[in-house]
C-alpha cells in the first residue's frame, strides 16, 4: 500500500475511533492493525477501546502543540461530545467551516500518528530481529513472487492454518521464512512471531552423531518453548493437560504467526500436526522441510526450486562482489554458465563454490566437481565440503571440526574449545568465512559464528568421522 492511501485509511479509521470515544470498553479497534496498538496491547492493557484513546489522547497533545484550535475543536466534538453546531459556537467559527477544520485536524492527526507508526514498526522490527536471532539481512534472488504469494496465503486464507515450504537442502527455505517474517506487512497482521527450530541430530563429543529415532520435536517440548516464547506464567501450569489448556487459551486469544523451522521427519509430522491443528485460528502456522506435507489435504505446501540460470548467475556475480572477485563479478553469461551446468542453481552449493574460487582457479574447482556431475543433491554437497576441506590447513580443519559444538558460538567458546591464540583463531575463522563454511552473524561486539545445517551434516557425518578414523 503506498503512503498516499495507507494515510487516506488512517484518517478514515481515526475519524471512526474518535466517533468511539465513548463506546463501552470492547475487543477491536479501527487502529487494531498499528503496532502502536499492538505494543500498547502487549503492555497489559487489554481494553481495545481504552488502547485507542491512548494513541488517540497522545497524539491530540502532540498536534496542540503546533495546531491547537483544530486540537481543540477535536477536543470539544469528540472527548467532550458535542455536536457540531455547539463546537462551531463556542468556536466562534460557521458550521462549514468547523467541518473543514475538522477535516484537517483529522489529517494532522492522521500525520503525527503515522509518523509514530513508523518509528514503532521500526522499533518492533529491530527487537524482533534480535529476539528471533535473524540472520542479516542480505539480498535473495528470484524471492520477490514466493513472498507476494505466501504472504497473501498466510494472512488471507481463512482456511489455511498451515503453510509449508518444501524443498531440497540448501535451497533456500529458512532464508525464505526469514523474508517471509521480516516483510512488515505479513508480521504486523499477527500479534507477534514466534520462531521454533526442530534439532534433528544430536552430537555427542567423541561418537559423531546421533540421528534421532523419536522425533526431533515432541507435543511436550514444542508446548514447554512455545509456552517459554510467550513468557507465560510456568507457576500456573505444572502439568501437560494444564500446560496445553493454557498455550490453547493464549494462542486462541490472540493470533501468531509460529514458524517452525526444519520439521522433517514423518514421526515430527504425525505426532505434531494434530497439536498444532488444535492450536491453530487465529494462530497461523509456517514450516520449512526438505520433505514434502502434499498428503495433508489441509496444509497449504509451497515448493522452492533451484534458480533460474539468469537469476544463478546474478546470485554469482552479488556473491563474487562481496568477496571482491572482480573477474567474477564482471563475467559475461558464457563464462558463468559452465558453473550453472556443474552446479545448478542451488544458493547454497553456489555460494561454497564462489568460495573456493576465491581461492583456487575458477577451472580448476569446476574440474574436480564435474565428477559430482548427475549426482543426487546430497552427493553434489558432499563433493563441495570434501573440496573445501581440502583447501583448509590443519588448524582452520581443527576449527571448523569444533563449529557443531560452538553452534551460534562467540569467540570466546571457540578460544576455549580450540585452545588456539586469539590471532590464530582469527585467521582461521576468515579463512572458513571466505570459503562459505561459516556464517558470521551479529554486531561488532558481539560477533557469532554459525554453520549450516549441511555443513553440520558433513562434518559429523563425514569429516569427523574420518579425522576419529585417521
Ligand atoms: N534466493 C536466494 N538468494 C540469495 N541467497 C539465498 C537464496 N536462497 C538461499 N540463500 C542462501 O543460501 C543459504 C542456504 O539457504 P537456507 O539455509 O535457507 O536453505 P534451506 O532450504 O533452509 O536448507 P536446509 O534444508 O538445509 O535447512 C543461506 O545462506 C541463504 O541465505
Ligand atoms: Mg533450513
Amino acid at each position: 500500500m503506498d503512503t498516499l492511501t495507507s494515510l487516506l485509511k488512517l484518517e478514515g479509521n481515526i475519524h471512526t475511533a474518535l466517533k468511539m470515544w465513548h463506546e463501552a470498553s470492547n475487543q477491536t479497534s479501527p487502529l487494531d492493525y498499528l503496532q502502536l496498538f499492538h505494543r500498547s496491547r502487549n503492555r497489559g492493557t487489554d481494553n481495545a477501546r481504552q488502547v485507542t484513546n491512548e494513541i488517540l489522547f497522545e497524539a491530540l497533545r502532540v498536534l496542540a502543540v503546533e495546531y491547537q484550535g483544530e486540537a481543540e475543536l477535536l477536543r470539544k466534538r469528540f472527548l467532550d461530545g458535542l455536536v457540531m453546531h455547539a463546537v462551531a459556537n463556542q468556536l466562534n467559527i460557521g458550521l462549514s467551516t468547523a467541518y473543514r477544520k475538522q477535516k484537517e485536524a483529522i489529517r494532522q492527526l492522521a500525520l503525527i500518528i503515522q509518523e509514530r507508526e513508523h518509528q514503532a514498526r521500526s522499533e518492533y522490527q529491530t527487537s524482533l530481529e534480535k529476539r528471533l536471532k535473524l540472520p542479516p539481512e542480505t539480498p535473495l534472488f528470484g524471492f520477490d513472487n514466493h513472498v507476494d504469494v505466501l504472504q497473501k496465503v498466510i494472512v488471507s486464507s481463512k482456511t489455511c492454518w498451515l503453510v509449508s515450504i518444501e524443498g531440497l537442502g540448501g535451497l533456500g527455505k529458512t532464508a525464505l521464512a526469514t523474508a517471509l517474517v521480516r516483510h512488515s506487512e505479513l508480521s504486523y497482521q499477527f500479534y507477534d512471531v514466534i520462531w521454533v527450530s526442530a534439532k534433528q541430530q544430536d552430537y555427542l563429543p567423541g561418537i559423531g552423531l546421533e540421528q534421532k529415532a523419536s522425533p526431533a520435536l515432541t507435543r511436550e517440548a514444542l508446548t514447554d518453548t512455545l509456552l517459554n516464547e510467550l513468557n507465560a506464567d510456568s507457576s500456573v501450569a505444572k502439568s501437560p493437560q494444564e500446560k496445553y489448556t493454557l498455550l490453547t487459551k493464549l494462542l486462541k486469544q490472540d493470533a501468531y504467526l509460529i514458524v517452525i523451522d526444519n520439521l522433517e521427519t514423518a514421526a515430527d509430522y504425525q505426532n505434531l500436526l494434530p497439536l498444532l491443528r488444535e492450536l491453530a485460528t487465529p494462530t497461523k502456522f509456517l514450516l520449512t522441510s526438505r520433505h514434502s506435507l502434499r498428503s495433508y489435504p489441509d496444509v497449504y505446501c509451497h515448493s522452492l526450486t533451484e534458480l533460474d540460470p539468469e537469476m544463478t548467475h546474478c546470485f554469482i556475480r552479488h556473491e563474487a562482489s562481496i568477496r571482491g572477485l572482480s573477474l567474477l563479478t564482471n563475467a559475461s553469461d558464457a563464462e558463468l554458465k559452465p558453473i550453472y551446468e556443474v552446479v545448478g542453481g542451488n544458493p547454497l552449493a553456489l555460494k561454497l563454490v564462489v568460495g573456493q574460487i576465491s581461492v583456487l582457479p575458477l577451472s580448476q574447482v569446476l574440474g574436480s566437481l564435474k565428477e559430482a556431475r548427475g549426482k543426487t543433491i546430497d552427493e553434489l554437497y558432499n563433493f563441495i565440503y570434501w573440496q573445501a576441506w581440502d583447501m583448509l590447513d590443519p588448524v582452520s580443519q581443527r576449527v571448523f571440526l569444533m563449529m557443531p559444538l560452538a553452534q551460534d558460538g562467540e569467540v570466546e567458546q571457540l578460544l576455549a574449545l580450540t585452545q588456539l591464540d586469539i590471532d590464530t583463531l582469527g585467521e582461521a575463522l576468515q579463512h572458513l568465512a571466505r570459503l562459505s563454511l561459516i556464517q558470521v552473524q551479529g554486531n561488532l561486539e558481539e560477533r557469532r559464528y554459525t554453520i549450516h545445517r549441511l555443513t553440520e551434516t558433513f562434518l559429523l557425518n563425514e569429516a569427523i568421522r574420518w579425522n576419529i578414523a585417521a
